[in-house]
């Protein structure tokens, strides 16, 4: 029987382990950290947790919690990190997992072997073999600073940082102070918020426009209205960009640049609180940054402000330090797999959660662990190569054509159709093994 290792018991690792603990398949999993929960542990003893002091899910509770272990129903809509790292803890111990992982373990080296299979070698530990490989290492870890470098950065006197280090804990980083965050993203908006009430000035610089979705329309949470895969996404999308224009209109009202494409083309920005604070006139919008000065920033219409503390909340790499480059890497942040899980190339390596959903990561992460073991298990066989690579490009030619491009668009999903392609493909792929046995 294949023998797994898996790496990282985030929110991904942890579904991971569950079903192949389930489907009865032998594994190790280790975890750098000693608990799991990945970025939803605040401080991280892993050094890879991009969570603050103030962070709340912006996926609700029940589009984020696995299918068999619901959230505690004292929880709100939009749980605290605390709340988050708490019940991927009752999780594991729940299902009786936590022995099943290797704390304080880091991977640092997979290597395929010669005659299949993987050596894994970890810190403490050394080398071992398996015959497949489940990496679950996360990808909001590694920040992705701008690249190349504003001019001005190095001479900078204050503060420059990205959003990865920001943990809101302390008080005397922007108060008084005259603080800049770039991005659109929801890093930017939950730290321009923050940032806006303790500093003198708060700008928001972007290099393009996003439409900003709040996380209640109509009383509910926006990712509860009810929605389904069987209805087109062009109407899905058309009829959520009707829902923002009455809920909160034109971006511009609010001074923020217009958006550069259609709703539903770029990753979901969600906040309650930004257009708020920006109606109060407590937070600036900028275009791009052009350049840093000493103590100010030059924006790219040639307008100047003073700045002590600059935030840059571009996003993050998505990387396997464990991995050859020259065998798997993903330039740009960009990975094609079958389905957000399968090499095509390189047999006994899948991944999970290695994907943006429009939708919260853990259920699909949960499905994706499933597929994997009906595949280790042999209940699944993959499509004959042509037909996998021609699915693969037209997934990517899709995507590719919808998201405005960026390496945060490299890797999109929208959660129910992503849900249905799977369960149909593991279907697919229960005929074709039935047929081959
Ligand atoms: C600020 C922020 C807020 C977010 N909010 C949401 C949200 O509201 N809803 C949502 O669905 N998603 C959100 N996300 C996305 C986030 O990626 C997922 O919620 C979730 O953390 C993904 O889990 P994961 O297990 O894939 O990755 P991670 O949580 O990053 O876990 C990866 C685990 O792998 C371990 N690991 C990594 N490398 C190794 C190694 N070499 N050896 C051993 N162990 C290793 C790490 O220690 C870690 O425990 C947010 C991301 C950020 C940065
Ligand atoms: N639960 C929550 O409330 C919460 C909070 C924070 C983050 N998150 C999640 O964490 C993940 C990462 O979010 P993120 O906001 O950190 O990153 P992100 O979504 O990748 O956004 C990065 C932002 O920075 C901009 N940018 C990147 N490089 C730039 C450059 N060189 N110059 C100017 N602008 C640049 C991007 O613009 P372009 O679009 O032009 O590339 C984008 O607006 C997402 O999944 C997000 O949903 C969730």
């Amino acid at each position: 029987m294949a023998r797994v290792c898996v790496i990282g018991a985030g929110a991904s690792g942890i579904a991971a382990v569950k079903a192949l603990d389930q489907a009865g398949l032998p594994f190790d999993c280790f975890e750098a950290s000693d608990r799991v929960g990945g970025n939803w542990v605040f401080g991280n003893r892993n050094g890879m947790s991009s969570a603050y002091r103030s962070l709340h899910i912006n996926t609700s509770r029940a589009r984020m919690e696995f299918s068999d272990f619901p959230m505690p129903a004292t929880y709100p809509d939009f749980p605290h990190h605390t709340h988050i790292a708490a019940y991927f803890d009752a999780y594991v111990d729940h299902f009786g997992l936590r022995e099943r992982i290797t704390f304080e373990t880091l991977v640092t080296r997979a290597e395929p072997r010669p005659d299949g299979g993987w050596d894994v070698t970890t810190e403490p530990g050394g080398t071992r073999a398996y015959d497949a490989l489940v990496v679950a290492n996360g990808h909001h870890w590694d920040p992705r600073w701008p690249e190349p470098a504003f001019p001005g950065t190095e001479t900078f006197a204050g503060v420059v940082m990205h959003s990865h280090e920001y943990t809101g804990e302390d008080p005397a980083l922007f108060r008084d102070r005259a603080v800049v965050v770039l991005g659109m993203g929801n890093s930017a908006m939950d730290i321009a918020v923050e940032a806006s009430f303790a500093a003198r000035r708060t700008y928001l610089a972007a290099r393009r426009g996003a439409w900003v979705i709040p996380k209640y329309v109509f009383g509910r949470p926006l990712d509860s209205l009810p929605t389904s895969a069987h209805v087109p996404i062009a109407v899905r999308r058309r009829v959520q960009a009707a829902a923002l224009r009455v809920v909160v209109g034109d971006m511009t009202r609010y001074g923020l640049p217009a958006p550069d494409h259609p709703f539903g083309s770029a990753h979901p920005t969600v906040s309650d609180d930004v257009l708020s604070r920006i109606a109060h006139g407590e937070i600036t919008p900028k275009p791009n940054i052009a350049a840093l000065g000493e103590r100010s920033v030059a924006f790219a219409d040639g307008t100047e402000a003073d700045a002590d503390v600059v935030v840059f909340c571009t996003g993050y790499n998505v990387t396997f330090p464990f991995l050859d480059p020259g065998l798997i890497s993903a330039p740009g942040n960009d990975l094609p797999l079958f389905r957000r899980v399968f090499h095509p190339d390189v047999p006994g390596i899948y991944f999970v959660g290695l994907l943006q959903p429009l939708g919260a990561v853990m259920p699909l992460a949960e499905l994706q662990s499933q597929w994997i073991c009906d595949h280790l298990a042999g209940r699944y066989a993959l499509p004959p190569a042509a037909e996998l690579r021609a699915d693969m490009a037209q997934e990517r030619a899709a995507m590719f054509r919808r998201y405005v491009a960026s390496p945060r668009h490299t890797m999109q999903v929208d959660f129910e159709d992503y849900l249905l392609a799977v369960q149909r493909e593991r279907r697919r792929g229960a005929r074709r093994a039935m047929a081959a046995a």
